[in-house]
């Protein structure tokens, strides 16, 4: 046994010192962050892979601002695989394999279809996959009630205007512009349907050019794959769906599985991108980078929802864990950035785990509040707000054991409750909106940040900072104090 005599610490117990700055405007400064080894980020930000985080809808939302959102892995492999589909779907000049419905079919199954898909209209086909027409939830909304089929109902192929693959994005705008049409069908030259461009396809591909995309300007996704039975599989069919990234993420990375997983992943999948964790020591970043992980996630209980340092009495202060593994990874000179994971609850935090040596941040609780995240709000006490779950809380094991079981979640099994040891809690959060809002204010926050530390970009900003640990009176004068808050 032994005691480690320096005090470890988080973002609270410290502040940065301002350095004499040659930036004039927050504009100058480039927030821009390596990712992996190879991969580079417009934002430093990455959505947390829980099931109150990160689905479909969160991570086309968070890639569309330059970040990257991580989907949970708390699903079948084929849901999983669904989720990275509607993200690759959900930007890109062109959805390619889009919706159709057969002209034979009812409208009353063009619309379930729809909702099924959650999209607004589907291309009409006929049993060679040859446009014949186009169907919108307006179409359907208008008709008289005489009208059943889906034949009767579009609009007929010979209305619509259609555009061949190799179509560029200002000659789509100016068709859409021209013709007042939402939508483009793209058929090849058999006449066959292979695609879609919508007019918000194309504002989008022109002005968000910080998105986070691929080489098809499809948005990046990550996803989250666990050590058991099958995960290989499970890795497959994500990056065989287009997955960008994919996030090996235990509660205990440092553990033997969990580094023979990586160099079993890096050993089948030579080129993909692969995170690690998550740790909270030098010696476990270092382990999982050399066993071939192209980036370490970090965070041993910082987070919101976590109680594993309450129940196991195991941690790291997550300033000093970030710290301790970035000083693993340079001494044993390997090159895989850090992810601080957890405990990020303002700009201020971001700042300082980047400051610290973190390349980018990943944040759970901040965006669970957000209308992009899985659930729907609720009131409670008059207050609107969305529910959080720690991903090892007796919710989150119970909702996962009854879905293996095929079990209804409420199902009352006493023997089931007490085998779990839960390391996590569930909560409320405020409703807090759109999450391009949210990361609005923690990029506006980190751009002053920089220009505190008189740094143009992140790496400057890691070589030059200087922390200064403060005392609880410290902590008190940095938040407002002493006015009755409005
Ligand atoms: P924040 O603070 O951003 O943290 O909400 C999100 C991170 O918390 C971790 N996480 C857990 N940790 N028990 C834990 O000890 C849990 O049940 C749990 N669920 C999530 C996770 O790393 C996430 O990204």
């Amino acid at each position: 046994m032994r005691i480690r005599t320096t005090k470890g610490l988080t973002f609270d117990d410290v502040l940065l010192a301002p350095r004499q700055s040659p930036i004039r405007s927050r504009s100058e400064v480039d927030v821009s962050s390596r990712l992996t080894r190879t991969m580079r980020l417009a934002i430093p930000i990455l959505s947390a892979n829980m099931d109150t985080v990160t689905e479909w809808r969160m991570a086309a939302a968070i890639a569309r601002a330059g970040g990257l959102g991580v989907l949970h892995r708390f699903m079948s492999v084929e849901q999983q695989v669904k989720q990275v589909a509607k993200v690759k779907r959900a930007q890109g000049l062109m959805v390619e394999n889009p919706y159709t419905v057969l002209a034979g079919a009812t409208v009353a199954e063009a619309e379930q279809l729809m909702t099924q898909h959650e999209v607004g209209g589907l291309i009409v086909v006929d049993d060679n996959k040859k446009l014949v027409g186009l169907i919108t939830r307006r179409d359907i909304l208008l008709a008289p009630e005489e009208i059943q089929s889906v034949a009767q109902a579009m609009t007929p192929a010979d209305h619509i205007v259609s555009v061949g693959p190799s179509v560029t994005s200002a000659e789509a705008r100016a068709l859409l512009y021209q013709h007042r049409l939402e939508k483009l069908p793209v058929v090849d030259r058999a006449g066959k349907v292979v695609g879609l461009i919508t007019s918000r396809d194309v504002v989008r591909v022109e002005h968000r050019s910080a998105a986070s995309v691929d080489a098809r300007g499809r948005l990046l996704v990550g996803a989250a794959i666990g050590v058991g039975q099958g995960e290989i599989k499970r890795a497959e069919a994500l990056l065989e769906a287009g997955a960008d990234l994919l996030v090996l993420d235990i509660a205990h990375g440092h553990a033997n599985h969990c580094i023979e997983m990586v160099q079993t992943l890096r050993r089948s999948f030579p080129a993909a991108q692969l995170v690690a964790g998550n740790i909270a020591t030098a010696e476990g970043a270092r382990d999982l980078a050399e066993a071939g992980a192209d980036a370490i996630k970090v965070g041993i209980g910082p987070g919101s929802i976590c109680t594993t340092r309450i129940v196991t009495g195991f941690g790291v202060p997550q300033l000093t864990a970030i710290m301790e593994a970035v000083r693993g990874l340079s001494e044993a000179g390997l090159d895989a950035p850090v992810i601080a994971d957890g405990g990020v609850k303002t700009s201020g935090d971001l700042v300082k785990a980047l400051a610290a040596g973190a390349s980018t941040v990943m944040i759970g609780s901040l965006f669970a509040g957000c209308e992009e995240a899985p659930g729907a709000p609720v009131i409670r006490n008059g207050q609107k707000v969305k529910v959080i779950r720690g991903m090892a809380s007796l919710g989150a094991a119970m909702g996962r054991r009854a879905a293996e079981q095929n079990l209804d979640e409420s199902a009352e099994d006493q023997e089931d409750w007490d085998k779990v040891v839960p390391e996590g809690v569930e909560a409320v959060v405020p409703y807090r909106g759109e999450v391009a809002e949210i990361l609005h204010q923690l990029v506006g926050g980190l751009r002053s940040g920089l220009s505190y530390g008189g740094a143009r970009d992140i790496e400057e900003l890691q070589r030059h900072a200087e922390f200064i640990e403060i005392t609880s009176a410290g902590v008190r004068e940095s938040g407002s104090h002493d006015v009755r808050k409005i």
